[in-house]
Order: structure tokens, then sequence, then C-alpha cells
């Protein structure tokens, strides 16, 4: 009988421990990454990942290619993490909107790439949000005016002209709305301290975060099966070894 209780007590901290391990990667998601990293060593990794795939567009040291790509002194974190971390670079072909695709590295790499461009000169730093601080009525008020005249009321986004559109923003993670705030990707403006501070960068964040559940709750996040999902089946492995734990003991030796 003891074995037996100790085997089912087992059982039932193996499902409690799928639970939790469901549950944590979402959960870490939310927190923003570290600012600049940027050692000596990351920066020089950074550099030889960043000889493979950028030199042809970008320079040898980031003085940027005539017809082919921008120079990267001074565009700093913010924009190189903008831009790795939404899969825009490396782009496939200069001369087309940079658009957001599968992402080309692992974290680890897009910190070192970042330390490398972050190295090159001083720029915006990655901003610190989480889509929890702000205010939501401030948020909303500033979305209005200052963000829904090219992503839409709705934050669906809409083309703008000359085959150049605003995406949509139920992708983009709150660190990537307020580094784009910062750093104004492509066609859209830069949105500097002077215009925007950081209480109502957070606000802005806070609202566009707000806007995208909608969208979760229709079905259309199936990219990112959230802890709703996985909790039904840790519930359903939890309960199923509960059952069985029960009828187990509940037998006679
Ligand atoms: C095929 C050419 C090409 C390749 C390869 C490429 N880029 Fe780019 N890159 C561009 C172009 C063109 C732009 C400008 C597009 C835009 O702003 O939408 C750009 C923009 C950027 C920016 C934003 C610059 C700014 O003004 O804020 C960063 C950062 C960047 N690239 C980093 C990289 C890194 C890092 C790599 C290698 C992993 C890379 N790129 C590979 C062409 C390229
Ligand atoms: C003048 C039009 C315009 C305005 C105003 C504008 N944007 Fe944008 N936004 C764009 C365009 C164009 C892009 C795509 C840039 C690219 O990739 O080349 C973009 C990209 C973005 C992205 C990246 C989306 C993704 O999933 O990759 C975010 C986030 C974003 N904008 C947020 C905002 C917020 C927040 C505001 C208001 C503070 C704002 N934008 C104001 C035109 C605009």
């Amino acid at each position: 009988m003891r074995t037996r209780i100790l085997t089912v007590l087992a059982l039932v901290g193996g499902a409690l421990g799928v639970a939790l391990l469901r549950v944590g990667p979402s959960a870490a998601q939310v927190r923003p990454p570290t600012t600049v990293p940027g050692g000596p060593a990351e920066v020089e990794a950074g550099h030889q990942l960043y000889a493979i795939a950028c030199t042809t567009c970008h320079g040898t040291e980031g003085e940027g290619v005539e017809d082919r790509g921008p120079s990267l002194v001074g565009v700093g974190a913010a924009s190189a993490d903008f831009y790795l971390s939404t899969g825009r670079m490396p782009l496939d072909r200069p001369r087309t909107q940079a658009e957001r695709k599968r992402v080309a590295y692992s974290p680890v790499q897009i910190r070192q790439l970042v330390a490398f461009v972050a190295s090159l000169g001083p720029g915006p730093v990655i901003p610190r949000v989480t889509g929890a601080a702000g205010d939501l009525a401030e948020g909303n008020r500033l979305y209005a005016n200052n963000c829904a005249p090219c992503h839409s009321s709705a934050g669906a986004g809409g083309a703008l002209g000359h085959a150049v559109y605003a995406p949509p923003l139920n992708r983009a993670t709150p660190v990537q709305v307020a580094e784009a705030v910062r750093i104004g990707p492509g066609a859209m403006p830069v949105f500097g301290p002077d215009t925007l501070d950081d209480e109502q960068v957070a606000s802005v964040v806070r609202y566009v975060s707000y806007l995208r559940k909608p969208d979760d709750r229709g079905g259309f996040g199936l990219g990112h099966l959230g802890p709703i999902p996985e909790g039904f089946v840790a519930w359903i492995v939890g309960l199923g070894a509960m059952l069985m734990a029960v009828r187990w003991i509940g037998t006679k030796d």
C-alpha cells in the first residue's frame, strides 16, 4: 500500500511538473530582454555573424553599401534588435519593404549581433517595457492620434500607397512596439522623447497589447499557443493521473 501511495505521489508530482513546464515559457516571454549586452566577447561573436550575413549590404564595418543597405553606425541596439527579432534582417533582396518573417537567429545570436551593431556608435537602447505598465485610456488617446492613421484604429494595418503598407500590430511584442516607436522602421516616422516620453510610450504599448486580445479569442493566435490551451493539456494529463491513482489506491490488496 505504501509503495502505491508513493508511486501515486510521484505520478501527481510529474503531472504538476508538466503543468509548470508548460506554463513557464509563456510567462517568461513577457519579460523584456536585457538592455544593451555588449561585452567584448559578445561584440566579437556578433562581428563574426555579421561578416557572414550582413557585409554584402551594410559594408564590412557597417558603413553601408550604396543601393544595397544603409549605414548601421549609430542606429543603436534598439534598431538591430527590432530588425533581427522580427526577422526583417537579413533581407533577401534589397529594395523591397523589409517584412516580418521567420527569425533567422537564436536569441543568443541576436544579442551578439545587437552588441556588434551597438558598438559601431551610440544610438537608441532597447526600451524596457512589459505591456503591463502605462495608462490604458491615455494609450487609447495617443494611439488614435499618432498610430491609427496608418495602422487603423483596430491595429489591422493598411496600405500607404506605392507598394508600402503599415503592417498589422497583432504580432509585435511589447518591446518591439516600443522599439518601432523609437526607431521608426522603413516609412514609419520616428517618435522621439520630445513627441512621446517614456511614460507615454508605455501607455501606447499597453493599448496595443490590449488591441491584440480580441484576435486571440477569435482563434487567430495559432502561432502563439498560449497558456490557455496549454492549461487544458495540463488539466487533462493531471486529472487522468489522479483518476488512475484513485482507482489504484481503491483496489484491495
Ligand atoms: C540584401 C541586403 C541586406 C542584407 C543581407 C542585410 N540587410 Fe539590413 N538592411 C537592408 C536594407 C535595404 C535596409 C533598409 C530597409 C528598411 O529600413 O526597411 C536595412 C536595414 C537594416 C537595419 C535598420 C537600419 C536603420 O536605419 O535603423 C538594421 C539594424 C539592419 N539592416 C541590420 C542587418 C543585419 C544585422 C544583417 C545581417 C544579419 C542585415 N541587416 C542584412 C539590406 C540588407
Ligand atoms: C506614417 C505611417 C505610420 C505611423 C503614423 C505609424 N506607423 Fe508603425 N509602421 C508603419 C510602417 C510603414 C511600418 C513597416 C515598416 C517596415 O517594416 O518597413 C510600421 C511598423 C510598425 C511596427 C512593426 C510591426 C511588426 O509586426 O513588425 C509596429 C509595432 C508599429 N509600426 C507601431 C506603431 C505605433 C505604436 C505607432 C504610433 C505611435 C505607429 N506605428 C505609427 C507606418 C506608420
